[in-house]
């Protein structure tokens, strides 16, 4: 159910500290650590003496020492120092894992480190661009990530879930149109001449009627850029004020995801109030989302439905996006039988 050749947000790099963080992605549980001289490293989290977590470890250095038996081991996931014996055997080691630090996150390459390139690291740079202002959020949510990634691809449950932040009836009626490539999907929403929902009428000072829209780009497996803007409807686009919302959705487990996101606007940049604004309302409107989506997940796990036992046009964006990802991992099947054939015939 996971791609694993890609990059996928471990932390935001503010949350790293001196102390080693245990993350799970993909199931597997990870340190995330940095040393003394600032090498940020991604181990499995294990030390490979008696197994306890090295993340409830200590870093010591350029190394993280585990607190059972006080092995140590370097950012490349070498043991480099075992208390009473100078020989340190080839197996104690753990593995590591490629990372980039790129726009406030750290990523993580969960597959094959050959074909691991920082270059195809997600373009969130909205949230570092000195051109944009920020504010950023996290939320860990009990849901299949693909769950997470239909919310994001259907958005006219704005109207029904987040009717107190930014949603109202108009968004659900808009016609919405699904542009497909290979690796992206983009949806579309042009909400004409509409009431503004109460988060646009405070973080743009649009109280009349607007011309609003909205389009998620997904690129699989699993992140997201929503472009947003709005204007009142009596001008002309030219005064529209927009907004970038950037989500790193992470699997945890086959029912739990880490959902880092961050909102970018360039308007106000200075407006601290209103950066807090809307940090303070986006959490709250994913708040509504954790509620329904593990909701979902439950009655999922409870029926043994699939997620689309009924789809509608506004499902064509999801549904996509689950060909897609599909497509990626029946790709990554291909790979490592190849891989693996290989090996045999040698
Ligand atoms: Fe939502």
């Amino acid at each position: 159910m996971w791609v694993e050749n890609a990059w996928y947000a471990a932390s935001f790099l503010k949350d790293i500290g001196d102390h080693p963080k245990s993350v799970t992605l993909l199931g597997r549980p990870l340190v995330v650590f940095r040393t003394e001289t600032g090498k940020l490293a991604v181990l499995d989290d294990r030390c490979p003496h008696r197994s306890v977590p090295l993340s409830f470890g200590r870093r010591t250095g350029e190394h993280l020492r585990c607190s059972y038996h006080g092995l140590q081991v370097d950012a490349e996931g070498n043991c480099v120092r075992i208390p009473c014996q100078d020989r340190i055997p080839a197996n104690a080691r753990v593995r590591a894992y490629p990372v980039a630090e790129r726009h406030s996150l750290a990523w993580v390459w969960m597959g094959d480190c050959a074909f691991a390139n920082a270059d195809e690291v997600p373009d969130f740079h909205y949230l570092d661009d000195p051109e944009w202002t920020a504010c950023t959020g996290y939320h860990f949510i009990n849901a299949d990530y693909r769950l997470l990634n239909d919310n994001l691809l259907d958005l006219s449950h704005e109207s029904y879930v987040h009717d107190t932040t930014i949603g109202n009836d108009a968004v659900a009626e808009a016609p919405v149109k699904v542009e497909r490539t290979e690796t992206q999907i983009r949806v579309h929403r042009d909400i004409w001449n509409c009431e503004p929902p109460p988060f646009y009428v405070k973080a743009t000072g649009f109280n009349e009627r607007i011309n609003r829209w909205h389009t998620t780009i997904f690129t699989v497996p699993s992140t997201h850029v929503i472009e947003n803007g709005s204007y009142p409807a009596s001008s002309s686009r030219s005064h529209a004020l927009e907004r970038r919302v950037l989500h790193a959705i992470s699997p945890a487990t086959p029912t739990s995801s880490h959902y880092f996101w961050g909102v970018a606007r360039q308007y106000r940049p200075d407006d601290h109030e209103l950066t807090e604004y809307i940090r303070l309302q986006t959490a709250e409107t994913f708040d509504q989302d954790k509620q329904i989506l593990e909701l979902q997940q439950k009655a999922l796990e409870r029926t043994g439905d699939g997620a689309f036992s009924l789809a509608l046009a506004t499902d064509k964006g999801p549904v996509q996006a689950r060909h897609a990802i599909e497509r990626m991992i029946a790709r990554e099947k291909e790979l490592r039988c190849g891989v693996n054939r290989e090996k045999l015939a040698q």
